[in-house]
């Protein structure tokens, strides 16, 4: 990319060469959706609707910080709600790239339903270079498909257009901070959200754990954050596993599960650190964790594995 403003112009000039008829966005409230959805809203303006999918699989809030998030951006949007949708279709499926593919698929029907009530024929996805990269459009080996680029399936009947796929995460920025993108919330969390966060199968109450886990690692770090007890990390969050573990409650055992705490500094999410943290603060977590799911979690890990060996996330 030359420069932001040069690339602004020459992206709206292609989109609508691409897009002659009517168009869905794929907004996802990430960076770079965002500025794919607002350079298409510039291009052909109500010829295409930007949808935000409420999956069932965000994190606490998400709803209501995307929708805000857009407000500040001055993006038109709609929320599609689809909760039992995405449930459905990952019953029974615990393989995390099985995962990412039905996820996959269920947003692409969803959009093709979308797209067919408002005559559209195209799909307009914020992927980025690395998104392809990764999902073993230059590697060797797919490391891990990305939901939105190798999840997507054969039979697809709409267009795909991608007007940032040749940019890198730092020329993406330098274009949103042109369009007047406000900064937004400052971890990635990934497209398939708390699926691959619920390692093992994937149940409205798995989620709902795994999202009252994550809320709390993510408040407890901001705050130590806050009072500068430890630098902003890449990424940090909560992992529920699927093993039946041994607590008490009282007089008596019970079997809950387990949450894996990950808290992870990192340049661009190739490699990363564990970080070492204060034992307090993993302390506070574990407390305040099996607490807010006493019965059901009975046990609080902190991973200390660097990318590679592992992967950031854990599925
Ligand atoms: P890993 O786990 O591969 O993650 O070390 C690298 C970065 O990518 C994020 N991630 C994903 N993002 N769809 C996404 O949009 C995915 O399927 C996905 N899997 C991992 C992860 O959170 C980290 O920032």
């Amino acid at each position: 990319m030359r420069d932001a403003e040069t690339f602004r112009v020459e992206a709206i000039r292609r989109l609508r060469a691409d897009v002659p008829g009517r168009a869905i966005v794929a907004a996802s409230g990430g960076i770079d959706s965002t500025v794919a959805a607002l350079l298409v809203q510039e291009a052909i303006g109500d010829r295409a609707r930007a949808l935000f999918v409420d999956t069932g699989l965000l994190r606490q809030g998400e709803v209501e910080r995307v929708g805000a998030f857009f407000r500040a951006s001055r993006l038109s949007f709609e929320v599609l709600s689809a909760e039992d949708r995405f449930l459905s279709a990952l019953h029974d499926v615990t393989d995390p790239e099985e995962k990412r593919r039905r996820i996959g698929t269920a947003f692409v029907r969803l959009f093709e339903e979308e797209a067919a009530r408002s005559g559209a024929d195209t799909l307009i996805q914020g992927t980025i270079a690395p998104d392809w990269i990764e999902s073993g459009g230059q590697l060797r080996d797919t490391i891990k498909t990305h939901h939105n680029v190798g999840g997507l399936p054969a039979d697809l009947t709409l267009k795909i257009v991608e007007p940032l796929r040749d940019l890198y995460k730092d020329e993406v920025r330098q274009l949103a901070h042109h369009l007047k993108v406000p900064e937004p919330e400052r971890q990635p969390f990934p497209g398939p959200g708390l699926a691959v966060r619920v390692a093992g199968p994937v149940s409205r109450e798995r989620v709902a754990r795994a999202r009252v886990a994550n809320a709390i690692v993510e408040e407890e770090v901001e705050r130590a954050i806050a009072r500068s007890q430890i630098p902003r990390p890449w990424q940090y969050f909560a992992v529920l596993l699927p093993v039946a573990t041994v607590g008490v409650m009282g007089d008596n055992r019970v079997a809950g599960e387990a949450v894996s705490v990950r808290i992870v500094e990192s340049v661009d999410a190739m490699t990363a650190t564990a970080m070492a943290v204060p034992p307090e603060l993993l302390r506070t977590i574990a407390e305040r964790i099996t607490r807010a799911l006493f019965g059901t979690v009975t046990r609080v890990l902190y991973d200390v594995t660097d990318k590679p060996p592992a992967t950031i996330e854990w599925e």
